[in-house]
């Protein structure tokens, strides 16, 4: 069978990305520019400044991933841009820059949600295999989803206010670290202890998340403690925090893997990359005999990579889009 090159560009936030995927699973070639230390400056991503930065930054993200993979447009098999959910200005620049390449160079246009792009990133790492759960952990989503096959997504559970990264970021902010706030988080946990007595996020029987209720508790704490003058353990509190967290998400992905009869998990989304959770999915997987698949660290973030194994699938199932293809900041279905 022919080879399938998919070059993908990703561009929903503050990462501009490029990357040339063979055969879904192949990385041949991955630039990923991050624009993390100019939004820290402002404690979060600022629309208008990362759409620019997006403008600047797109041409060169992409000659250097050709050169690096040293390839050609003219082996390339389709291309493949993340059209949403995400900050519309930001995924414009993306979009055009995919629909620009594509009609020059005669190309296929694969539109790619970005959570699937996630999703995919595990594709990577390890073929999947069906049926499966997803747990999508990320800045903005926070969901559980059933796939019984390549691009068949049934959601089963969602966060209901703040996703969990958001959740992070927050906390992050109440301890004055700055922006993202949720690796320094994650680094503070594991030097603390649990010592903070805070409320479980909504630890019922749905497949269901909030983690507004935490997120308050933490800021509460903080204010009620300086109010007597208390200064506040930061590892300590950082610690408290990401437990509660972890209890609940493990206990409703293991619940979900049980009542679906499943068992395989793939973790996908920013949040997987924190070392507390892929720490204790491993440990339970491992009792529970699930075949767990957690990305690379540097691919649970946003990065194209992810968007050219999922345009892969995309393409294999003819899922193509014309020249008018739009961003969308907000897509409900994946
Ligand atoms: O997937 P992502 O790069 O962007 C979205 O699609 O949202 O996720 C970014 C989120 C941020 O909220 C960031 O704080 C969080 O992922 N994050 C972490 C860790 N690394 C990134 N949260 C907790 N622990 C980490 N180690
Ligand atoms: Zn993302």
């Amino acid at each position: 069978m022919k080879d399938i090159y998919i070059l993908a560009i990703e561009s929903s936030c503050d990462e501009t990305s490029a990357s040339i995927i063979k055969n879904g699973n192949e990385e041949i070639s991955t630039v990923v520019l991050s624009q993390m230390d100019t939004h820290a400056n402002y404690g979060g991503v600022v629309p208008e400044i990362a759409s620019r930065m997006h403008v600047e930054n797109i041409t060169l993200v992409l000659e250097e991933t050709l050169n690096k993979a040293n390839i050609t447009m003219n082996e390339i098999t389709a291309i493949a841009v993340t059209y949403g959910p995400g900050l519309i200005g930001s995924l414009l620049i993306g979009v055009e820059a995919a629909k620009t390449l594509a009609y020059i160079y005669h190309k296929p246009l694969i539109p790619v949600h970005h959570i699937i792009g996630h999703i995919y990133a595990n594709n990577l790492k390890k073929e999947l295999q069906f049926p499966l759960i997803a747990l999508v952990i990320s800045g903005g989503h926070t969901e559980l989803v059933y796939m019984e096959n390549h691009y068949k997504f049934k959601k089963i559970g969602s966060t209901l206010d703040d996703a969990v990264g958001e959740a992070y970021d927050k906390v992050a902010r109440v301890l004055n670290l700055p922006y993202p706030g949720g690796p320094l988080v994650d680094a503070l946990a594991h030097k603390g202890e649990d010592t903070y007595n805070l409320p479980l996020p909504l630890d019922d029987d749905s497949y269901n998340f909030s983690f507004s209720g935490i997120k308050s508790a933490v800021i509460n704490l903080k204010h009620n403690e300086e109010q007597k003058g208390n200064t506040i353990n930061k590892e300590n509190l950082a610690c408290s925090f990401q437990n509660r967290i972890i209890k609940v998400i493990t206990k409703k992905t293991m619940k979900a893997l049980n009542e679906y009869n499943v068992n395989k998990l793939i973790i996908a989304g920013g949040v997987a990359a924190n070392k507390g959770i892929r720490n204790e999915f491993e440990q339970l997987c491992d009792i529970n005999n699930i075949d767990l698949i957690i990305p690379a660290i540097n691919r649970c973030t946003d990065n194209a990579a992810m968007i050219g194994a999922a345009g892969y699938y995309a393409y294999q199932l003819n899922q193509f889009a014309k020249y008018d293809l739009n961003a969308k900041s907000n897509i409900e279905n994946l």
